[in-house]
């Protein structure tokens, strides 16, 4: 292993801070979109973010950058305002909650929320979509 090589482990989407893909995302997956800057999105914090007409759920949790689709699969409440507790989004209207990373909903494991991949490059956030159409 070279001093370039990464950390053995999972990769983190703060891991690709300064860097930037310069090839074409693979078929089936979008592009990477600017979703919000790094300085807007402490630690510990939720914010609406959209995308065109895809509207997100972006959360900075235990040392990664989430996101997940904003509106909540019971009766379309703001994840984008939803209470952020370790990797857990509570919706503000009824209280549903969801997992960060799987989108999964806690109660009932068959209702799962879209995610989406991200990463850092510089300041920004990027959302990988999926490609319309
Ligand atoms: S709209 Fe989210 S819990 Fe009801």
């Amino acid at each position: 292993m070279s001093s370039d090589d990464p950390a053995p482990g999972p990769p983190s989407p703060l891991s690709g801070l300064g860097k930037q893909s310069t090839t074409e995302p693979p078929p089936g997956e979008g592009a990477w979109e600017n979703a919000a800057s790094l300085a807007d999105l402490p630690p510990g914090k939720v914010m609406e973010v959209v995308i065109g007409t895809t509207v997100i759920a972006l959360a900075h949790a235990e040392g990664a950058i989430f996101a997940i689709d904003g509106i909540c699969a019971h009766q379309g409440g703001p994840l984008g305002k939803a209470r952020l507790e370790g990797c857990q989004l509570t919706c503000p209207w009824h209280g549903w909650q969801y997992d960060l990373a799987t989108g999964k909903q806690l109660l009932s494991r068959t209702i799962a929320q879209r995610v989406f991949s991200t990463r850092v490059v510089g300041d920004t956030i990027q959302v990988r979509l999926p490609p319309i159409g």
